[in-house]
């Protein structure tokens, strides 16, 4: 059962600024086993979303830059990857949540476009599915995030839905393939506390059902009591505390 699915050793991760280098990471190290709920904690600016981003391969590189450590993701370097195998496992091993609903989704392109691309990938690997069932496909990942009228969402760009809507179609992007683990960067914080509260309860829903671990990271340590097991707490790139939740 507790079989580790995400294990960073020693993460040091620099960002450079005008007139040399800012530590944002310091020696970070972070464990997250089989099916685990795992809370986030730290005061703004801290390096929770660089952490994170670290482990996704999106750390953007200049002006980020891994000093040192290793991100092991189901016993792989994530740090020694290709560009190939990252993309891989993000297709299969890992999504992430972001921060920030609307800049994870692109204005250009109407949810049908961006949900089938993710999508996409699935169906092309197994046998042979028609477009017919992939577009079956996108209707159940709507659905599961329990989204109102599905079909008119799918021919609607991003700027056309609440931000409610928004927030619950990127989660729909994140687990429309199943994962090993799912990072969610503060889910629903820019929203108001009943629909940030759904949204919790539905990701904890879903989690259960794939059986996926779970990163949440959140300010409020009202929400990582209700839906974590343990938590790391860190402070200016460092985690300073490691616990059981209770
Ligand atoms: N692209 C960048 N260039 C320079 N510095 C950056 C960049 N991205 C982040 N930083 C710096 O790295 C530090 C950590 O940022 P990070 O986004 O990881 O914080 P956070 O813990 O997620 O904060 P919040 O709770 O506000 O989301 C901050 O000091 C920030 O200014
Ligand atoms: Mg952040």
């Amino acid at each position: 059962m507790s079989q580790l699915i995400l294990d960073i050793k020693n993460l040091t991760v620099n960002f450079r600024v005008y007139g040399g280098y800012l530590k944002v990471l310091n020696e970070v190290n972070l464990s997250v086993t089989q099916g685990e709920k795992v809370g986030l904690v730290g005061e703004t600016g801290c390096g929770k979303t660089t952490t994170m981003k670290t482990v996704m391969g999106i750390l953007p590189q200049p002006p980020g830059k891994i000093v040192q450590g290793e991100i092991f993701f189901q016993g792989k370097n994530v740090l020694a990857m290709k560009k190939s195998e990252i993309e891989k496992m993000r297709q299969t091993g890992i999504s992430m949540i972001f921060q920030d609903p609307t800049a994870a989704l692109n204005p250009v392109f109407t949810i049908r476009q961006q949900l089938y691309d993710v999508v996409q990938h699935s169906q092309s690997s197994d046998d042979g599915q028609s477009r017919l069932s992939a577009y079956d496909v996108l209707i159940r990942a709507l659905q599961d995030v329990s989204l109102p009228d599905p079909k008119r969402i799918l021919d609607n760009y991003p700027l056309q839905l609440s931000g409610g809507m928004r927030q619950r179609v990127c989660i729909a992007l994140a687990i429309a393939r199943s994962k090993k683990l799912l990072i969610a960067d503060e889910p629903g914080t820019s929203l108001d506390v009943t629909i940030q509260d759904q949204i919790l309860r539905l990701l904890d829903q879903i989690a259960a059902e794939k059986q996926m671990a779970i990163i949440l990271i959140s300010h409020s340590l009202g929400v990582i009591r209700e839906w974590t097991n343990r938590v790391y707490v860190m402070y200016a790139g460092s985690i300073v505390e490691e616990s059981t939740t209770e």
